[in-house]
């Protein structure tokens, strides 16, 4: 069994410092791995990146993210990956990265992803071509996850998005703007890729729960809808049997584990 915290859209800015450092450090004995689905600055500023850098520098275990759109706005985005790679993270953008868990190998895949729809509801890329630019930016988050996805040599692979892949985990936010917080392509990805669990958040209004139309159990681990400072699930072989609620009957189940006292 593996032990996955998790958490999106922790939002730091420049006076966050010192709030999100004794969550961290809080994991220690009480998870593997530490995933942060995105958005991890207000508005993607160098010197907010330097305050999440601290935060997590020295963490008891390995820290993975991707980044959000937020920190994608000050147009400094390699510049924040770089901030984070020098406090230790390892930041995936289409890319994967395997950590060894007690001789289990855990795999993680992870894209920021992008709008776009659901079925039924979806944008095409036809017409302008700003309309096209959107949706194949889409798209090739998609591929990109699938082949990080496919890439794997592991027990349990992860998915790991900032945008979502299913409108299940929306429900709660306006529907007019369920296209602008995540698109089908990456469940597509998910469910292609053989991934056992997948994790995003960016919508901050949305819903913990939900599965791709492939069986895929989704959890939105945005800060504000896990209402805790993070999530944590067990995976792999036991967490059908180890955790307190069963959420998903596969042998790639995803189970809701209790959050350390103080978390
Ligand atoms: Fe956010
Ligand atoms: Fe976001």
């Amino acid at each position: 069994m593996m032990r996955i915290a998790a958490v999106g859209d922790i939002h730091l800015g420049a006076d966050s410092g010192g709030t999100f450092g004794p969550v961290v450090r809080g994991l220690a004995g009480h998870a593997d791995v530490l995933l942060l689905a995105g958005d991890l600055t207000q508005h993607g500023l160098p010197a907010e990146a330097e305050v999440v850098a601290a935060e997590v520098a020295g963490a008891p275990l390995p820290v993975i993210a991707v980044l959000g759109n937020h920190d994608y706005h000050g147009d400094a985005e390699r510049e924040i990956a770089g901030i984070l790679t020098g406090a230790g993270v390892t930041v995936l953008e289409g890319t994967s990265t395997v950590v060894d868990v007690d001789g289990e190998r855990l795999g993680v895949a992870g894209v920021k992803g992008f709008g776009g729809g659901f079925a039924g509801a979806s944008g095409s890329d036809f017409g302008e071509p700003l309309m096209k630019a959107f949706v194949r930016h889409t798209k090739e988050a998609a591929a990109k996850l699938q082949y990080a996805l496919d890439a794997l040599d592991c027990d349990f692979r992860i998915a790991l998005t900032h945008y979502a892949p299913i409108p299940d985990t929306l429900i709660g936010e306006r529907a007019e703007i369920y296209p602008f917080l995540g698109s089908y392509h990456l469940a597509e990805a998910m469910d292609a890729g053989g991934a056992g669990l997948a994790l995003h958040g960016h919508a901050h209004a949305g819903s913990e729960r939900g599965s791709t139309a492939g069986g895929v159990p989704v959890r939105n681990v945005a800060r504000p809808v896990i209402g805790r400072p993070c999530a944590i699930y067990a995976v792999g072989v036991g967490a059908a049997v180890e955790g307190a609620r069963m959420v998903a009957p596969s042998p790639t189940s995803a189970v809701d584990l209790a959050a350390p006292t103080g978390l």
